[in-house]
């Protein structure tokens, strides 16, 4: 079994998709310990509910990046993590965590990467006018959300869409593709061969099928 960390800022439905995932049996993995950079995040209550070791590093209490990773690291280290996943964790993380965790961090995002990295992506998908947006789950590397990509899964934009209605279509489908990707990781199926992340054994048949996604009115 796979020993996973969890960095959280927020709300951490996504970590409850993952724990929720790994304690059905779906991910060959635990989560050992959540950490947030806010102490208020109320992720850090759900990890609790399950019983889940919890700690606050609060990002204010340091002045070099490399020092609140430095703490994170340590931490991660002292529960034997060997994966790291960033759900909703607003930090740019430094090559003092990456190096510690080498191809061993990820990190999801509610854009269909490259496009709309950054903050909100949600809102810089909505107000871009996109038809398609999605998310993606990534290896995380020194560049923000630039990481090879494991995952994408795509939603229509509606016409009748609010910009809340696209980010709650786009976190549903977060809460699927996520304790996914992290559920293929701990198998073993998952290579990087440079930009490309290799899933091994599946089966691409009906995605080659699928290969106009989204096209309103087209017969
Ligand atoms: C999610 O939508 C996640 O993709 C996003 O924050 C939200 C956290 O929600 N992450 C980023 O924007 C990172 N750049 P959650 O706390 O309910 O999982």
């Amino acid at each position: 079994m796979t020993r996973i960390g969890v960095l959280i800022s927020g709300s951490g439905s996504n970590l409850q998709s993952i724990m929720d995932a790994a304690q059905a049996g779906r991910i060959d993995g635990e989560v050992v310990v959540v950490i947030s950079n806010e102490a208020e995040a109320y992720g850090l209550i759900r990890a609790a509910e399950c019983n889940i070791k919890t700690a606050v590093v609060k990002h204010t209490e340091y002045s070099e990046r490399r020092d609140f990773d430095a703490k994170l690291v340590r931490i991660l280290q002292e529960n034997r993590v060997e994966l790291v996943v960033l759900a909703g964790f607003m930090r740019v993380v430094s090559s003092t965590l990456l190096d510690a965790f080498p191809e061993r961090v990820i990190n999801i995002h509610p854009a269909l990467l490259p496009s709309f990295p950054g903050t909100d992506g949600q809102a810089q998908a909505f107000n871009y006018g996109v038809k398609l947006a999605g998310c993606t789950v990534h290896f995380v590397d020194e560049k923000v959300d630039h990481g090879p990509i494991i995952i994408q899964a795509a939603v229509p934009v509606l016409s009748k869409d609010s910009k809340d209605d696209l980010k709650s279509r786009i976190l549903s489908c977060e809460h699927k593709i996520f304790p996914h990707a992290i559920a293929l990781y701990c198998a073993g199926r998952l290579r990087i061969k440079g930009r490309r992340v290799l899933i091994e054994g599946v089966d691409e048949s009906l995605l080659a099928e699928q290969s106009l996604i989204s096209c309103p009115g087209l017969d």
